[in-house]
């Protein structure tokens, strides 16, 4: 029986990214010596309060359906953070709690765009948002976020791409993979434009809680946007959450209210417990993100340290996140080949960059989501491999 075209559409060209991975996964589960750097998980269990706060509220039978919209009081409190964060002022009528940064993007997305519009994207961009966008019917523009501009946004690239059918910029602050943090200058100029063409804005932000050095800055909060921008973020990252699938979309109220139609007959609200335990990361331990991103910060500085071994790659600093991005042209491999080969050679499993956009093309992606001394142990072995490879090529 024949599927629908959206069925094409929701079928990313990245999907083949993670096949390594699920073979590393399932190699490390029978046993074998794997060393997984390429997943965005962290590996933190999710903090003990939250936990419990979730089981009370199991114990009590909340278990039923809850508000589609998400809780009043959690609402509040997102609300209220984002009040602080930027400035912009909101209420719980501008929040909409969904499962996930990720249903928050692709019910924005749908709400947004539809069969002709054009969504410009700057990639390299987090996976997903290609089916995100094409779900919709629109057609996604890439503009290029180039290695040799340290992959910080062409402005210019930007306003070319614009045409009379572009209905939307999906923004990521701070970005996955490229750890880089819009500062206020490429955010003013990416306002301008929007307010210029009449462009919404869709801001993803869920790495915010996790930059190293530098502030984290909302384009919602700037003159003219919080009427065409809808900010997205979620507990994933921050509160070590992946799993409790709780993030939200802030907007303006109509957009809210459209989400919620969408969110009606797709979700149906998420579980009370996971909303109760949401409440606690975001009030009594508000301060979490703070550890996390200490350890991060650690181990991205370790991993820099331990990369210094093999001189012909070249490590992109990452200011925020758990991921940095490692250039590995010099060893003459592709970065499809590299991390298959590494793989083979050594067990560290890392991703090939190459689905988040054309521009990381010949990188990898490697993630701090392990514990350090493995950390250490995978970046030796990726050194050791790409020194013999420079090694045998030279004799060669
Ligand atoms: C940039 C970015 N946006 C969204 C998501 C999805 O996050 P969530 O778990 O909140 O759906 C991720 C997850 O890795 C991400 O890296």
């Amino acid at each position: 029986m024949q599927l629908s075209p959206l069925t094409e559409r929701v079928t990313g060209s990245g999907a083949s990214a993670w096949d390594l991975h699920s073979k590393a996964l399932k190699e490390r589960g029978a046993g074998n010596d794997v060393i997984i750097m390429s997943v965005g998980d962290p590996d933190f269990a999710t903090p003990n309060k939250i936990t419990e706060t979730a089981r009370e509220a199991l114990a009590r039978g909340d278990t039923h359906y809850a508000e589609i919209k998400g809780r009043l009081p959690l609402r509040k409190i997102i609300a209220q953070r984002h009040i602080n964060q930027t400035g912009q002022d909101v209420t719980p009528d501008n929040v909409i709690v969904l499962a996930g940064a990720q249903c928050g993007l692709f019910t924005a997305s749908l709400c947004i765009a539809t069969t002709g519009d054009e969504v410009i994207a700057l990639e390299p961009m987090y996976i997903t948002y290609e089916a995100s966008i094409q779900v919709t019917g629109a057609t996604i523009v890439r503009v290029a976020q180039k290695a040799d501009n340290g992959f910080r946004p062409n402005i210019s690239a930007i306003e070319a791409a614009i045409t009379s059918k572009t209905k939307a910029i999906f923004i990521t602050t701070p970005n996955n993979p490229t750890g880089v943090v819009l500062n206020r200058d490429e955010l003013v100029e990416i306002s301008r434009i929007a307010i210029k063409h009449n462009l919404w804005v869709i801001s993803d932000e869920v790495y915010a809680d996790l930059i190293f050095s530098g502030e984290h800055i909302s384009i919602a909060s700037f003159p003219g946007m919080a009427e065409r921008t809808v900010t997205i973020s979620s507990l994933s990252k921050s509160h070590a959450m992946t799993g409790w699938r709780v993030g939200w979309a802030i907007g303006p109220q109509h957009l809210v209210e459209a989400m919620e139609k969408v969110a009606l007959c797709m979700l149906y609200g998420l579980p009370g417990f996971s909303q109760e335990a949401a409440k606690v990361a975001l009030t009594d331990l508000a301060d979490e993100p703070k550890k996390m991103k200490a350890i991060y910060q650690r181990r991205r500085d370790l991993t820099l340290k331990a990369l210094e071994e093999a001189p012909s790659l070249v490590a992109h600093i990452p200011e925020a996140g758990m991921f940095l991005l490692v250039d590995i042209r010099a060893t003459g491999m592709t970065s499809r080949e590299f991390s298959e080969q590494l793989y083979a050679q050594t067990g560290v499993c890392v991703l090939d960059a190459t689905p988040f956009g054309e521009s990381a093309r010949g990188h990898i992606r490697l993630s701090f989501t392990l514990g350090e001394e493995q950390l250490i142990e995978g970046c030796n072995r990726l050194c050791q491999f790409v020194n013999s490879r420079l090694n045998d090529r030279a004799i060669a």
